[in-house]
């Protein structure tokens, strides 16, 4: 087996191959930590170095969120380290081949999985990004690690202190001779280049700083988007570059919120986000025919100023008024597509590493609504479970959907190791 394995090892990275030597994993392995900190990579090893030392009659599992994921952060990196003699898969057959082993491959997302590992027994598992996985599925897991010397190895970072995994698990004394847990900072990764991490380390702010490179369980307090309400003004665009798309967001308001609409350009490489003009509109009283006349002028006006819109995004719970807006704008040749609806906190990461990054800027005399909304915009501190964004008609959170809207389609693009 040492011959593998050809690369070079940080020391954060050594310690867990001598744990693995001298047989010191325990039943449940869990690497956490800081992003980038080196976690996927050492524990891709010590899974391979483990399975190849079992026996071939059992069955082997790894699974990610989804199994797209699994594939891009694992299954890949994976045939890279032990070559293609060692590792082969298909993603269409969910099953792989490691060293002569089976290895199913799933993912926790998909409603089906859970019910699909009831029956079988597994001799080991791996796990991508524990924490977003669902509770009941990782119980589940679990339970099926029967034979003797069964492991499971995983990988996670930092999410809420009051985290399933955190709580019942990690912070579990009772599970103290089962369960290793070993933390990994940004920094124990030497392989990076130092102004990578300096990148990533001004990129993530406020709560997701304290998670993301800090490692910490952290809650969500005060102001979401703290980088942008301590200098609003660092963010006025003073010159508009060339964009590659040029999308219109368009939130639809309900009872007690208004509508809200937001232009956006992005740059060609998808470096930069530029917020062009935001706009609310009081919903009350409003017919669909006097909306979708509200929307047509603000359009045709970016229209005549920027000389093309590729796409508008609109909220997609409102079918009918979807429907109604696509026949209004045709004349304009402005197609109306569905918004994506990726998680919210996704959406808030997205906006506030562009924000520290320096890659986002706004016309702020065209922008009043969404600055007033970054500026008001808190986490809301009574929610126990995932951190929530307060949407409780004391901010304006229309406008940030409708900005967000505009640009999370371009999300994987404008953020690197992003889904
Ligand atoms: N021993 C190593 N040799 C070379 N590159 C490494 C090594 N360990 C980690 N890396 C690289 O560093 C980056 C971050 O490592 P990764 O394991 O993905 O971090 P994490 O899972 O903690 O976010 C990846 O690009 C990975 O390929
Ligand atoms: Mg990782």
């Amino acid at each position: 087996m040492g011959g593998v394995f050809t690369v070079e090892f940080t020391a954060k990275q050594r310690e867990l191959i001598r744990l693995f030597k001298r047989g010191e994993l325990r039943r449940i392995n869990i690497l956490q930590g800081s992003v980038s900190a080196g976690k996927t990579w050492i524990s891709l090893v010590l899974w391979a170095l483990w399975v190849a030392s079992r026996p071939p009659e059992y069955l082997y599992m790894m699974c990610g969120k989804s199994l797209r994921t699994l594939d891009r952060n694992c299954l890949l990196p994976l045939m890279v380290l032990v070559g293609e003699r060692n590792f082969t898969f298909s993603l269409a057959a969910k099953e792989g081949r490691l060293f002569g082993r089976r290895i199913v491959l799933e993912g926790a997302n998909d409603l089906r999985s859970e019910a699909k590992i009831r029956g079988v027994t597994l001799g080991g598992a791996y796990c991508d990004e524990l924490s977003l996985f669902p509770r009941d599925f990782f119980v589940m897991l679990l339970s099926r690690l029967r034979v003797e010397g069964a492991r499971l190895i995983a990988t996670t970072n930092p999410d809420v202190p009051t985290h399933w995994l955190k709580t019942e698990y990690l912070d579990n004394d009772a599970l103290c001779d089962t369960l290793l847990s070993v933390f990994f900072h940004i920094d124990d990764n030497t392989m990076l280049p130092a102004d990578y991490v300096e990148s990533l380390k001004r990129e993530y702010t406020g709560v997701y700083y304290d998670r993301f490179i800090r490692g910490d369980w952290a809650v969500a307090n005060g102001a979401v988007y703290k980088v942008f309400s301590d200098s609003p003004s660092a963010y006025n665009a003073d010159k508009l570059p060339a964009f590659k798309y040029l999308n219109i967001g368009l939130d639809f308001g309900g009872n007690g919120s208004q509508h809200a609409l937001a232009a956006c350009g992005i740059t060609h490489g998808c470096e930069r986000l530029y917020a062009l003009k935001t706009e609310r509109i009081p919903a009350a009283d409003m017919t669909p025919q006097v909306l979708y006349k509200r929307v047509y002028d603000f359009c045709e006006d970016i229209l005549k100023r920027y000389g093309r819109i590729s796409e508008l995004y609109a909220d997609s719970a409102e079918q009918t008024l979807i429907a109604g807006l696509r026949q209004e704008l045709r004349p304009l040749g402005i197609a109306v597509k569905n918004s994506l609806k990726r998680e919210i906190n996704d959406r808030i990461r997205a906006t506030t590493m562009l924000m520290a990054g320096g890659r986002f800027r706004l016309v702020s005399a065209e922008c009043r609504s969404l600055i007033d909304a970054f500026r008001g915009a808190v986490w809301n501190d009574k929610i126990i479970g995932k951190e929530e964004r307060l949407d409780d008609g004391t901010s304006d959170i229309d406008t940030l959907d409708a900005f967000e809207y505009s640009f999370e389609r371009y999300i994987p693009q404008l953020i690197r190791n992003e889904n």
